[in-house]
């Protein structure tokens, strides 16, 4: 397919009474038809065939109720780097064929509920905002949703049920947040990764937080993600059943923790996983005598980067 960039150059001679949407910015946008050059970047509601918009280092501060009312074909939305600050309520109404969101790299604190809800979206990105709030709705019914990212925001805690109705993601960042310890026994992504399959790439990442304990409700029911990382955090304990529900993880990473030991239950959760992370961890000479032991009778190449020292430890 032959897309065709447009450039939209809002006239800043002439008072633009049209600019409720836009202001004075620069809007890209791609059809598969034939070119046309718009003088103000609210006439892209006038557009009714455009099927990617993409708005970059401009300012953007609000995203305004209905700002793609009118765009029935509108798949793709890139508003990247605009200082976005606020979404208001239903900035995406009538969108009826949205496949992908890219808000990264903005300034947002708070998404609200009424933006992305019911959407049919399939990624939705929101990288490099300042995000410390979800509202418990604000992702409610996205059920072709597979890709969400929230790296690098600061989120605490998610609320419960969060996933209503949103049950096909398969790739979920966290990472480089402000989790810690707060999380219940809820089980936070059971719902929300629950449809995963075997043949897909799945990520759960919540590497670069503050956790100190991932206790053993927390990751109950991650049956089928393939990579699993918690590496970069303050870990010191692991509940002896936290991994029981892995089934087919090939990657789980733990570097860069307060680990000591490993319960033998979750060295045994772990008996389904190629590539298990350990380095840069402080752990005692007894569990890494341990550890090289079960490699071997597991078959698993170990990559710790401490060895067993016998003459501590005699066995
Ligand atoms: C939608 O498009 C029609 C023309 O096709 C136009 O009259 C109307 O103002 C547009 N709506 C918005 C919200 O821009
Ligand atoms: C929704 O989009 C259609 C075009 O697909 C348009 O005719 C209709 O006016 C829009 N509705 C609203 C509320 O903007
Ligand atoms: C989602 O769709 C349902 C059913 O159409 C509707 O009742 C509900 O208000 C919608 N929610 C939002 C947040 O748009
Ligand atoms: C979920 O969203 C779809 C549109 O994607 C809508 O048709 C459906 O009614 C919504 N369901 C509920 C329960 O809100
Ligand atoms: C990380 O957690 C520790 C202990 O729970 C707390 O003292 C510290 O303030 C937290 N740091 C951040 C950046 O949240
Ligand atoms: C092993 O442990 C002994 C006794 O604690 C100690 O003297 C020795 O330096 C250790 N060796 C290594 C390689 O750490």
């Amino acid at each position: 397919m032959l897309f065709i960039s447009l450039i939209v150059i809002a006239c800043f001679c002439a008072p633009n009474t049209n600019s409720q949407y836009f202001d004075y910015i620069t809007i890209k946008i791609y059809r598969n038809d034939k070119p046309v050059t718009l003088l103000q970047a609210d006439t892209v509601n006038n557009e009714e065939e455009v099927t990617d918009v993409s708005i970059e280092f401009e300012k953007l501060p609000i995203l305004k109720t209905g700002t793609f009312q009118n765009l029935s074909y509108l798949r793709n939305v890139h508003i990247n780097s605009n200082n976005l600050e606020i979404l208001e309520p239903h900035s995406f109404r009538n969108v009826s064929n949205l496949r992908l969101i890219n808000l990264n790299f903005n300034r947002i604190k708070i998404v609200p509920e009424n933006v992305f809800a019911n959407l049919t979206v399939f990624k939705i990105s929101l990288r490099g905002n300042s995000i410390t709030t979800l509202h418990p709705n604000a992702f409610y019914n996205l059920s072709d949703l597979e890709v969400l990212d929230l790296n690098s925001n600061k989120i605490k805690e998610l609320p419960q049920d969060l996933f209503y109705l949103t049950n096909n993601i398969r790739q979920f960042d966290l990472g480089y947040n402000q989790f810690g310890n707060y999380f219940d026994d809820y089980k936070y992504f059971d719902e929300a990764l629950s449809n995963i399959q075997r043949y897909q790439d799945s990520l759960l990442d919540l590497s670069f937080n503050n956790f100190t304990e991932i206790n053993n409700n927390f990751l109950r029911g991650v049956q089928f993600v393939k990579e699993l990382l918690l590496n970069n955090n303050n870990i010191r304990r692991i509940g002896e059943m936290a991994l029981d529900d892995l089934r087919w993880a090939e990657t789980v990473d733990l570097e860069g923790n307060d680990l000591e030991e490993l319960d033998d239950k979750v060295l045994s959760a772990l008996q389904v996983v190629q590539n298990i992370n350990l380095q840069n961890n402080p752990w005692s000479n007894s569990f890494v005598c341990k550890y090289e032991r079960w490699c071997e009778k597991q078959e698993i190449v170990n990559t710790m980067d401490m060895a067993c020292n016998t003459s501590e430890y005699t066995y």
